[in-house]
């Protein structure tokens, strides 16, 4: 059915601010590229951790980004502050909960999703800087988990980092600079948690973003892989193939460059 001039006009001013930025910034064609690239069809739900692991750090992004705005980090005022977000504060139990249980699910997430990766073989050629970004990542996000603890500067929290400062410190050589450190002093202190404070809303987080923003473009860049039975993994002939009668599993004949 052709269009009414109006529906024309319509669909026009609806489309301009698209191509207006599609002029200046290509963006809505990558997000077409983005959204309608292939993945292999036998994809499985497995291959969903990613993705469950980088919404569990934006829940910690956002839930900390508010918490940030009723914490004090100083030993005088900092446990207070955090029974103030707990008792006072409106739905401040349910973003506190969220940001300590959601610690917790994370590193779990991050575990579960690294045991795939490793299952599937998907740290080998030409994925293994992803796996090592990875590894990178789960160091980074057991710091955060680390630095976070001393935050409600309670009793557990306390021991918890003298415990945590003074395993670091049995390192070989290094280990009483690392110690010295953390501590930001001979012991811990005001000085402790304003570091850790910082470390944790800050510096930690900043790292994580970078490598998130690195991981992701080697997966939009190298694809997913198939999970290990995939019948239509790639190096393996496709099940509906002419067989080729060799072993190199290639569905067509190669060429005479390749054999010669
Ligand atoms: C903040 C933590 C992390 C986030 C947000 C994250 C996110 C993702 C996402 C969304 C994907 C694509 C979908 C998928 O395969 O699930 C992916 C793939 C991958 N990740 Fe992670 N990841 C994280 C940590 C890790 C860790 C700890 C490792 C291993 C040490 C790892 C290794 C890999 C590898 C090798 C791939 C490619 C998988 C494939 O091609 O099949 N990642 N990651």
């Amino acid at each position: 059915m052709a269009k009414s001039a109006r529906q024309a006009q319509i669909e026009k001013a609806a489309l301009y601010p698209l191509d207006w930025t599609e002029e200046r910034t290509g963006l809505v064609g990558y997000t077409k590229w983005f959204l309608f690239r292939h993945v292999p069809r036998d994809v499985n739900w497995m291959q969903t951790l990613g993705a469950a692991t980088l919404t569990a750090f934006l829940v910690q992004a956002i839930t900390g980004v508010f918490l940030a705005m009723y914490y004090k980090p100083d030993p005088n005022s900092a446990y207070e502050s955090i029974q103030n977000i707990s008792n006072e504060v409106t739905l401040g139990w349910l973003v506190r909960g969220m940001h300590k249980w959601g610690a917790s699910l994370f590193i779990i997430l991050m575990f579960l999703h690294m045991a795939r990766t490793f299952l599937f073989g998907a740290y080998k050629y030409p994925r293994e800087l992803n796996w090592v970004i990875g590894v990178l990542l789960l160091v980074a996000g057991m710091a955060e988990g680390f630095t976070g603890y001393l935050l409600p500067w309670d009793q557990t929290a306390y021991w918890a980092t003298v415990v945590g400062i003074n395993i670091n410190a049995t390192a070989p050589f290094a280990g009483p600079f690392i110690a010295q450190f953390l501590q930001g002093g001979a012991q811990i202190g005001p000085d402790t948690l304003a570091k850790f404070y910082s470390l944790h809303m800050l510096v930690i987080p900043g790292g994580i973003m970078a490598m998130i923003g690195l991981h992701m473009y080697l997966v939009l860049r190298l694809g997913v892989t198939s999970p290990p039975w995939s019948k239509t993994a790639a190096g393996r002939p496709r099940p509906d193939a002419e067989p080729t009668g060799d072993r190199t599993g290639l569905t067509r004949e190669p060429s005479s460059e390749e054999t010669s």
